[in-house]
């Protein structure tokens, strides 16, 4: 007599118990109440007055009145599925209990769920997933010590290094508060004064800022984290994706077409395919250095605005990821879940990357107002192990999270009456040693243009010509001064990407000149 659909696709059955005779397909209200009129209000006649006691339409109503939580403040538009992550038991080949203990990686065939969810980042829930824009490509690993969210994007890099510019980045970005338009002369109001998005905009403005769907395309973990092994010694570590399905790119002029007709082409695509059983995969390659400051770089390891260089931290795998599984509820799985880097597992640690420090805060910050105070008892959320905590309850409290044979009674520690007790991690805690003045201060090693130079000269040149396009575009309406400062910071990273944006910007102001001297 049991029926209810998982609504998350991760096990959790709304059993509906039926009353003797009951079809299982009746309607009813959320107390169970079987509804025998859907189309009709309560009225005083079938024109009358309506009634104010009718408990159907207003739970009905008022339910509907409260469809919408919040959206996320940025990576709005989304789409996810769910999947398998498969160790290889190693790193690169190598035995990987040297770098970290964490208990996913350390089999091979061992296999952990996963939920990904890509996003776009600056426009809401319904834009146009042919924008330019960073993609967000974000990873929940449901293992055996609970949950690892990987929270990345794309492009392998970032605008900034400071966790304390995101918002003015952020406010760059969005639409005016004025016009509510996305502005060119804005973003490089901003952008000209801050040189270390050189690179990131090298990208951003190339074919790379507009992924042709979110299968043919690579995720990074971007900010530095740790590895710790047994003996609690930790490396350096980065996190790449790299698609089974290869890389594919846009031009402004293909996403035009694309936009022209589907703008929710990146979302088909992936629901698609799966669909059809042909399931996207993704490598998890890993590049690792000794914990350290590193001073024979030109390039800090903790600076997310570098790639560290393949020649000398070369890529090594450490499993294989699959997504085979659509979604059954888009709000549910989709719009409910919540990632963020403070997710981490024994064995995984953070680096003093100001970055991933600043975004740790904000994450769980923003969902405990965007979802809820109780956002990880959701289904989605939820690690896919027991869960005993001493939290009681808070907006929307699901369930209590008691082990088995706990006194209910007991809710702290410690305590002599059966309450939860503390387990030891799986080896040594690393504990890094930290000495310093409290300073504001830059990091000393920015060196903002020889990536981005390289990134330039990289670039084939159908991609220079398509970067040089998308940024004249973007800046020809953009104050003298801001363009100036641009032309100055291109040339800093290559004379040749200075010359050209220099050049396309005096030509996009001479059909108005023509034209006058047509006259
Ligand atoms: C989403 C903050 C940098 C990737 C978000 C959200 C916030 C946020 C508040 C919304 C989360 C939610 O509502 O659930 C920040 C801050 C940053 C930062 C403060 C810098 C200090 C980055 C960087 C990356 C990134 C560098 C890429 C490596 C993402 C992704 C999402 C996201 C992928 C969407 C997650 C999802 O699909 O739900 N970020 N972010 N963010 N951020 Fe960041």
């Amino acid at each position: 007599d049991h029926t209810g659909t998982a609504v998350s696709g991760v096990g959790n059955a709304a059993d509906t118990r039926l009353a003797g005779g009951e079809d299982p397909q009746t309607l009813t209200t959320r107390q169970g109440h079987p509804v025998f009129d859907n189309q009709n209000l309560r009225t005083v006649g079938s024109r009358g007055p309506t009634t104010l006691e009718n408990y159907h339409f207003l739970e009905k109503i008022s339910h509907f009145d409260r469809e919408r939580v919040p959206e996320r403040v940025v990576h709005g538009r989304g789409a996810g599925a769910h999947g398998v992550f498969e160790a290889y038991g190693t790193v690169g080949g190598e035995d990987i209990a040297r770098y970290t203990r964490a208990k996913l990686f350390d089999t091979r065939g061992k296999e952990t769920p996963v939920f990904v969810r890509f996003s776009s980042v600056i426009h809401g829930g319904h834009s146009p997933e042919t924008l330019r824009d960073p993609r967000g490509f974000a990873t929940k690993f449901y293992t055996e010590d609970g949950n690892w969210d990987l929270v990345g994007n794309n492009l392998k890099v970032f605008f900034i290094r400071d966790a304390m510019k995101f918002p003015d980045l952020v406010h760059a970005f969005k639409p005016d508060p004025v016009t509510n338009r996305q502005d060119g002369a804005r973003i490089f109001d901003f952008i000209s004064g801050t040189p270390e998005a050189m690179h990131m905009i090298t990208f951003l403005f190339s074919p790379w800022g507009i992924p042709a769907n979110y299968r043919e395309m690579e995720g990074s973990g971007v900010n530095t984290y740790k590895w710790v092994n047994k003996a609690g010694e930790a490396h350096l570590v980065k996190y790449h994706w790299v698609p089974k399905q290869g890389v594919r790119n846009l031009t402004q002029p293909e996403a035009e077409k694309i936009q022209g007709k589907n703008f929710n082409h990146a979302t088909q695509d992936l629901y698609d395919a799966i669909k059809a059983g042909k399931f996207p995969q993704w490598e998890l390659q890993v590049q690792l250095m000794p914990d350290g400051e590193h001073p024979e770089l030109d390039f800090d390891p903790l600076d997310d605005t570098k790639i560290w260089p393949e020649d000398l931290f070369p890529m090594r795998p450490v499993g294989l990821m699959t997504l085979n599984r659509n979604p059954e509820n888009y709000f549910a799985e989709v719009e409910q879940a919540a990632f963020g880097t403070g997710v981490l597992v024994d064995g995984l640690d953070f680096s003093d990357d100001k970055m991933l420090q600043g975004r740790t805060f904000s994450y769980s910050d923003t969902q405990r107002y965007r979802i809820g105070t109780n956002y990880l008892q959701l289904p989605i959320n939820a690690p896919k192990k027991h869960v005993a905590t001493n939290q009681r309850d808070g907006n929307m409290a699901y369930r209590v999270d008691t082990a088995p044979g706990q006194n209910a009674h007991v809710n702290y520690e410690p305590s002599n009456m059966n309450g939860l007790t503390e387990s030891a991690p799986s080896g040594e805690e690393h504990r890094p040693f930290v000495q310093g003045q409290l300073v504001r201060q830059k990091i000393d090693r920015t060196n903002d243009f020889k990536q981005a130079g390289e990134r330039y000269r990289q670039h084939t040149e159908a991609e220079r010509d398509d970067l040089i396009n998308n940024l004249v575009d973007n800046l020809k309406d953009a104050d003298q001064v801001v363009k100036d400062k641009m032309v100055a910071l291109f040339t800093q990273c290559d004379a040749d990407y200075g010359r050209r944006v220099s050049e396309g910007l005096k030509a996009a102001m001479m059909p108005e000149r023509e034209a006058v001297a047509n006259d």
